[in-house]
């Protein structure tokens, strides 16, 4: 089978962890590398966590390129309330020692210079679109020999998250996310918005996280130590039992396009005002505009629980998930 090249870009941030672990467990993807945007954690803590993530799963090899620190206008306003103070879930885990791993001595941006070019090569944005923002504004050409972008964020019909109407990735750099679906546009080419539509289906249980520590013990108690913290949030916040994992969905859908439905469209993102950050989707094609997304609003939940345990947990064979936990 022929491995599809991917560069993840991401605000680790407990599930883009989440995400890398589904990515790295995954025989389709080639991931090249992973570069780190300021958005859940500041970008250097960002940067620490990809690596405290790489370290439990043996790849130090993966190399992680520091991006920027800040949105292209907005304050920056990170989501530590929802991630921890250590943007990972107050695990606390050990820096990966510096010997372990040599900082990268090349920006995000380089590196998106240097690897773009060879072709084929996809990006999986997790955070805000920053980085590829500054790439379509300083180096054009390269931000178009992207094969494709998958991007986890916006919602069409489910609320905001940071407001009635916007959602976190897009509000916290509208800038840069117009920029993106505009460039995207101009290409004639559509962007895959993983919005909060879909997202919003997965969450992580207790009775999952607890089947997943029986079948790995291992990762599944990692992925406890992460996760604890979220679950903490999302019952004070959204009284749930369980947390949602958007994060990873974007990953499943890039390997498995069967996991999502939706509808092409035109998608604009408002960077200002009482509605910024909202991914203004056409639908009714109003504006009689050409599609440049590709606007996902269904998920088969039940498929990608299956992808997702039986990948990050290495099983041999896929999950009894009725079995387990639905009893049926
Ligand atoms: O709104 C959810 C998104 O914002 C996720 O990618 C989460 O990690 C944060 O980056
Ligand atoms: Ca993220």
């Amino acid at each position: 089978m022929k491995r599809k090249k991917v560069i993840i870009d991401c605000d680790p941030g407990i599930d883009d962890s989440l995400a890398i672990m589904l990515a790295l467990s995954s025989e389709e993807l080639e991931v090249v590398g992973i570069t780190i945007v300021a958005g859940n954690a500041p970008v250097q803590m960002g940067y620490e966590n990809a690596r405290k993530v790489l370290q439990f799963l043996g790849r130090l090899d993966i190399p992680v390129l520091i991006g920027a620190d800040r949105p292209l206008k907005r304050p920056f306003v990170n989501a530590l309330d929802t991630h921890g103070p250590d943007g990972l879930g107050d695990s606390q885990l050990p820096l990966v020692p510096s010997d372990a791993f040599s900082q990268q001595p090349i920006s995000a941006r380089e590196f998106f210079e240097k690897v773009l070019p060879c072709g084929s090569v996809s990006i999986i944005a997790l955070g805000p679109m920053t980085n590829l923002a500054v790439l379509a504004k300083q180096s054009p050409e390269v931000f178009g020999q992207i094969d494709e972008i998958v991007s986890m964020g916006g919602a069409f019909r489910s609320h905001g998250n940071c407001s009635p109407v916007a959602e976190y990735n897009y509000w916290c750099d509208p800038d840069a996310a117009a920029i993106v679906y505009e460039e995207m546009d101009r290409r004639s080419k559509k962007i895959h918005m993983v919005g909060l539509d879909v997202t919003r289906k997965i969450v992580l249980t207790p009775d999952l996280l607890a089947y997943m520590k029986r079948l790995n013990p291992e990762t599944g108690s990692f992925i406890e130590k992460i996760t604890k913290f979220y679950f903490d949030f999302h019952w004070e916040w959204e009284h749930l039992i369980g947390c949602v994992i958007n994060d990873p969905l974007a990953v499943a859908y890039f390997v498995n396009r069967d996991l999502c439905r939706g509808f092409d469209s035109y998608v604009q993102i408002e960077t200002e005002g009482i509605a910024m950050g909202q991914s203004i989707v056409d639908k009714m094609h109003f504006y009689r505009h050409s599609s440049n997304a590709v606007v996902l609003t269904e998920v088969d939940t039940f498929s990608f629980f299956r992808l997702f345990l039986t990948r990050v947990l290495r099983l041999s064979e896929e999950p009894d998930l009725l079995g387990q936990i639905l009893r049926c």
